[in-house]
């Protein structure tokens, strides 16, 4: 049986500035990494549906971060080690040969879903468009014993002149773990032990997907996914989190000895983040801009998720901040707004515009208001998403007409307060305070919103707003 990929039947919600497949389902990023003068991206990707399947690996690559031209599918499972997909991982270059580390997923033939075993395995390109398997697949081939099936995500990086994985995993007691591997070839792989251990299922979650452990600004932190923490008042409020643990790594132990999980954003749609180091020094990470369980209309239109932009990670102050990447700026178009703003009553930011950037500042020592609230609403259907500030709780608050729940972000004490909002056609990405929380949202008008601005007393922004660029990125080299 021969199989067509779907097409697109309605381009109502595609993104104009965001990576998306130019048809059927993504979900995480794979294999950030830079390569002979371009960034490349892959991505989890069901190509005949708009729904998750087979999993191949997408492909994208950029001279920018911010252009993305699409390439042909570089990964398609279906071979004795990744019978049932090609699920995530990452990328490394060695000898001028780009290298994928990835998981392959294979069903037993029992017929039930959660029946599997999970392998890692390894594909190489030299010109970053054609990749092979390795013929002697899998690379590592079974889990340690005290293992679950759940194995997978391989995340590699080069330390010392040492290759190393680490996996994410769950021990037989049902805890998420991270598990470290080293080699010196990629190829023959041996396994040092467990690093790193949810303690329990309520607060770390009891399987960690996507991990991702690097350096920065003198700590070592573990970007990871668990699956799992229970929802408190304000935090963990999707079905699965992001977060991370800050801590050191200590490769002879070997033992990765670290402190509370953070959440990385508190909106709805953003997971499975994974990092890379550009050639410039920046920790940069990309993030899929969908959850698990979110609603997602565009599936009826042939197509289905998206990736965040880049965000530079910066950690200072025991925090980890999130900014987007300088090269954002690029999307700047024309200027729409640069003034003082005094705001009471319900007050006009822009209009009729799919694709700008917001850019609110003010004094919070200056006012006497409780709160304010930026609006975002559908003209005709009065859809709408709100998001408020609470001065005295230093509390964002999101709202979505179309959900019930409300999500959260929680401020340290600040006198200024700076809200960057990224609106593209079908999502919102919030950089509070110089990326010190975020909020990522999809969200889904029939036209383009209205964007206001409400408070309860005279209040004086600073505000710039842009039109950013509208891109069609998705042509292919074959
Ligand atoms: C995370 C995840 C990964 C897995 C992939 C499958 O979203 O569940 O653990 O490799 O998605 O598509």
């Amino acid at each position: 049986m021969t199989q067509n990929p779907i097409q697109l039947t309605n381009s109502r919600y595609r993104l104009g500035y965001h990576l998306m497949a130019p048809a059927g389902w993504i979900n995480d990023p794979n294999g950030f990494c830079y390569f002979k003068g371009y960034y490349h991206i892959f991505y989890q990707y069901h190509p005949y549906s708009a729904e998750w399947g087979p999993m191949h690996w997408g492909h994208a690559r950029s001279k920018d971060l911010i252009h993305w031209q699409t390439l042909p599918t570089a990964l398609i499972p279906g071979d004795s080690e990744d019978k049932d997909g090609c699920f995530s991982g990452s990328a490394i270059v060695k000898d001028d040969t780009l290298y994928l580390i990835y998981t392959g997923n294979n069903y037993y033939d029992d017929g039930d879903p959660d029946h599997y075993w999970q392998n890692q395995n390894l594909a190489y390109s030299q010109d970053g468009i054609h990749f092979t398997k390795y013929d002697k697949n899998p690379i590592i081939a079974t889990p340690p014993t005290d293992n679950t099936q759940n194995f997978r995500d391989p995340k590699v990086w080069e330390h010392d002149g040492h290759y190393y994985v680490a996996l994410g995993s769950q021990d037989q007691a049902k805890l998420g773990r991270l598990l470290l591997y080293k080699s010196d070839n990629l190829k023959q792989w041996q396994y040092l032990g467990p690093i790193a251990h949810s303690q329990s299922v309520e607060q770390e979650g009891y399987m960690w997907e996507c991990p991702d452990l690097f350096h920065l600004n003198g700590q070592d932190i573990l970007v990871t996914s668990p699956q799992g923490i229970a929802a408190q008042e304000h935090q963990y409020l999707n079905l699965h989190q992001t977060g991370y643990f800050v801590g050191e790594l200590d490769y002879q132990a070997p033992k990765f000895k670290r402190g509370d999980f953070h959440e990385l954003d508190q909106g709805h749609d953003f997971y499975a983040a994974q990092t890379m180091l550009t050639p410039d020094g920046r920790r940069v990470l990309i993030g899929w801009l969908n959850m698990w369980e979110s609603e997602m209309p565009e599936q009826v239109d042939g197509w289905a998720g998206a990736l965040t932009l880049p965000r530079e990670l910066i950690y200072q102050n025991n925090h980890l901040y999130q900014m987007p990447v300088a090269e954002t700026k690029s999307l700047r178009q024309q200027k729409l707004r640069d003034e003082q703003l005094m705001v009471q009553s319900e007050t006009e930011l822009v209009n009729n515009q799919s694709q700008v950037e917001i850019n609110l500042q003010l004094d919070s020592t200056k006012t006497t208001a409780q709160h304010f609230v930026v609006q975002f609403t559908d003209p005709q259907t009065h859809a709408n998403v709100q998001l408020e500030y609470d001065f005295a709780q230093q509390l964002f608050t999101l709202k979505r007409s179309d959900r019930s729940d409300a999500r959260f972000a929680q401020l340290r004490p600040n006198e200024k307060l700076q809200v960057q909002i990224f609106v593209d056609t079908s999502s919102l990405e919030i950089f509070l305070n110089q990326g010190e929380s975020t909020i990522t949202e999809r969200y889904y008008f029939d036209h383009a919103p209205q964007i206001s601005l409400t408070s309860d007393q005279a209040l004086a922004f600073n505000c710039q707003i842009y039109q950013l660029e509208k891109q069609s990125n998705n042509y292919q080299i074959n």
